[in-house]
């Protein structure tokens, strides 16, 4: 499973990038709002970051702007995947960019016949919100669980199924179980799947006997 993670913090994805973990990255417009920074400076910072691909949306709607406007985030970098509303423009353009070979990215997905249309059009990723979905008493996963089965049906497709909208690692967890190719995860939640307190517990006794001995493993050659 390829983990990306969700925002446009740049000092966030430097400290995750360092993990060697790290495989991509997702923004949108709430996030690059929230960086403060203009978008097309912050995305050429994460695309220097990160060599996976980098999610960038659009904020057009219509199928003429939407093209103009991925014209020019496409253009920030190789690895920038442009980032498309699941609407009848959004998917229309993604259909065109797809035979331009440019990679994409349909967001706001929240239904397995959306996700089908998504694919469909040829779009490198199609973003499931399960998140929000749960917020108002639906089973994102049992979305993801229905997306995962239909695309299996028909090898043709070649969508990825891009879990995200992520609340905590159970949602990592369940995506991975049920096959999802990518989640893209907040910073908080990518740091979580780190801990647990027996690790911490286990970690710490396996110290304190190793101080008892009163041996520095730098200061052995191996024989
Ligand atoms: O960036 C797409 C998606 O991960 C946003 O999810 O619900 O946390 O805004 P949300």
């Amino acid at each position: 499973m390829k983990f990306f993670v969700d925002t446009a913090d740049i000092a966030e994805i430097k400290a995750l990038a360092a993990s060697g973990l790290l495989d991509g990255v997702t923004t949108n417009p709430t996030l690059i709002a929230k960086s403060g920074r203009r978008i097309l400076e912050v995305v050429a910072e994460i695309c220097d970051v990160v060599q996976g691909p980098v999610s960038a949306e659009v904020a057009a709607t219509d199928y003429a702007q939407i093209l103009r406007e991925a014209e020019v985030l496409r253009r920030i970098a190789p690895n920038v995947a442009v980032k498309l509303p699941l609407t009848p423009d959004g998917l229309r353009a993604c259909r065109t960019l797809t035979d331009q070979g440019v990679m994409t990215n349909v967001t706001l997905c929240f239904s397995a016949a959306q996700a089908l249309l998504a694919a469909k059009a040829g779009a490198t990723f199609v973003s499931p919100f399960v998140g929000r979905l749960d917020d108002v008493g639906q089973d994102g996963m049992q979305l993801i669980a229905d997306i995962v089965q239909i695309y299996r049906n028909y090898p043709a497709l070649k969508t990825e199924v891009l879990v995200a909208s992520v609340r905590h690692p159970i949602h990592v967890v369940e995506a991975a179980k049920l096959g999802a190719h990518v989640a893209t995860v907040p910073p908080t939640v990518l740091r979580a799947l780190y801990n647990h307190p027996l690790t911490d517990k286990g970690l710490a006794g396996f110290l304190a006997d190793w101080a008892k001995t009163g041996q520095q493993i730098t200061d052995m050659v191996a024989v």
